[in-house]
């Protein structure tokens, strides 16, 4: 398994973040509420490409697949069907004293005691007696209890318990619920997929680590129904590709690494588990869990709702529930993986490559010290900076706006007018973008510009009609 990058302080990255407008926390003019955050104008076009990638990969091109889009709120019976209102619950434990709430296997962790006994998914925690808060030192811990997680509201005008609804705390169910509609109109034989992005909720006992364990996140998560019997090999594949998608998004391979659920581990009705990790500064943590669920959701909420989930399979003429694999995926977590990824500090001589800086060290003598985020051209939130070299010359600026206008229409791309050219590149390097266009008084006689590369910070003189196109090659 691969370490998380020593260098990279969290608080480096969460201020860049907030500087130049990719995430703040929610609220924060009344001081914030924990577990919450919002995403501003980089945050949210690094969003959206993530989501579109998936989309585009998972549904888009493959015929096998086909998109939903539920409603938060489901009728309460789903949750009972699931499990979750019975089981989705998350054991903790209180201080009667200084009234802190902790969650057991994070208390337990930090004081470096062994749970009693169990697996990962179950395990029995017993505190020992003496036990001290590690807030305030008292000994006024209760024993471990259980804390559902799900977010409770009311329907309607009546709050009372016939109107109890909760916000989901996954988008899976809503693509087990609408299974037999989606089967009936899709036209699709198993095996098939279905695929969902969307807002989940889960009241975290103790949000942490940034946005990593929020109370509100998205999710991205597709069902692939499969016939009882190729669980196994479905599961292989999802996980190659899965694994392949995480790379296409920039991410390196030695930072990606999978954990393999053992036998004990499992859930009684899972075959086989798989997380992909990715090595976070705070740890090697979840992005995504691949689980091959056998005929558990479907045959559940055929028997809470007496409604059939059987397919027929016209080949065999034989009816069965179908068993799942199911790749689930959270969009925060990505974001966050690929901003870690990103972040650089580097010292930049006046000639010839970067160099990483050293954390705490001034830059040597002659190097300026640049931040930059090298997210890949295909997450990157802006693709294209251009920039007259002058504000003040209007034909440099009318020339750049033509240039401007016709990449806009391809592109996020950024206008940017003032300041010394490199002022503007490094405003442009720390936020990520892959390409600057500068436009300069040769121009403005042979139609060339210049196309300035984030990463090597090279630059080439290139002809305006090739330019939309060597972008569209490095950008891909
Ligand atoms: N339907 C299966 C399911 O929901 P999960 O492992 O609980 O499985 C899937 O969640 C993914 O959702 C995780 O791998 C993670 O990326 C994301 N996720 C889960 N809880 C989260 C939280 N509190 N904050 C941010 N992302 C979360």
């Amino acid at each position: 398994m691969t370490t998380p990058t020593p260098k990279l302080s969290m608080e480096n990255l969460a201020s860049l973040c907030k500087r130049r407008g990719f995430i703040f926390q929610s609220s924060e003019i009344y001081g914030g509420i924990n577990g919450f955050w919002d995403y501003g104008p980089l945050g949210c076009e690094l969003k959206r490409n993530i989501r579109e990638a998936w989309w585009r990969d998972m549904v888009l091109h493959r015929e096998d697949v086909v998109g939903l889009d539920c409603s938060i709120i489901m009728h309460p019976r789903v949750w009972e069907a699931s499990g979750h209102v019975g089981g989705f619950t998350d054991p903790m434990i209180d201080c009667r004293s200084c009234k802190k709430r902790f969650r057991a296997d994070q208390l337990f962790e930090e004081l470096g005691i062994e749970p009693e006994t169990g697996n990962q998914i179950e395990k029995k925690f017993k505190l020992p007696a003496g036990t001290k808060c590690p807030a305030c030192g008292s000994l006024e811990l209760t024993e471990p209890r259980a804390f559902n997680l799900m977010f409770k509201t009311y329907v309607g005008p009546v709050a009372d318990d016939s109107s109890v609804a909760y916000l989901r705390p996954e988008t899976a169910q809503g693509i087990f619920a609408q299974f037999g509609n989606v089967m009936s109109v899709s036209r699709q034989k198993v095996p098939f997929g279905i695929a969902q992005i969307g807002k989940a909720f889960r009241n975290e006992i103790n949000p942490r680590n940034y946005t990593f364990r929020s109370r509100e996140f998205e999710q991205m998560e597709l069902e692939f129904f499969i016939k009882p019997g190729t669980d196994a090999q479905w599961h292989e594949y999802w996980v190659g590709e899965r694994m392949r998608w995480y790379h296409s998004i920039g991410l390196p391979k030695e930072s990606i690494t999978k954990y393999v659920y053992g036998k004990e581990e499992l859930a009684h009705y899972a075959s086989a588990c798989v997380d992909i990790m990715y090595a976070l500064p705070f740890g090697v943590q979840e992005l995504e869990g691949i689980a091959a669920r056998g005929d558990f959701d479907l045959g559940r909420h055929q028997e809470f709702s007496g409604k059939s989930m059987e397919y027929f399979d016209a080949d065999t003429q034989k009816k069965f529930v179908p068993h799942v694999v199911e790749p689930s995926a959270g969009v925060d977590r990505i974001a966050l993986a690929l901003l870690c990824n990103a972040y650089r500090e580097e010292w930049i001589p006046k000639e010839g490559a970067a160099i990483e800086a050293e954390p705490g060290k001034p830059a040597p003598e002659g190097c300026e010290l640049r931040t930059v985020l090298r997210f890949a051209p295909r997450v990157a939130p802006i693709k294209v900076a251009v920039f007259p070299l002058l504000k003040n010359k209007p034909e440099l600026v009318a020339k750049s706006r033509e240039i401007f206008a016709g990449l806009r229409g391809r592109w996020n791309c950024f206008w940017d007018q003032t300041g010394a050219i490199g002022r503007r590149y490094r405003r442009q390097d720390e936020i990520g973008t892959p390409f600057c266009v500068t436009v300069d008084f040769q121009s403005l006689t042979d139609n060339t510009v210049t196309l300035r590369e984030r990463d090597s910070m090279q630059q080439v003189r290139i002809g305006l009609s090739e330019l939309q196109a060597e972008l569209e090659r490095r950008i891909a």
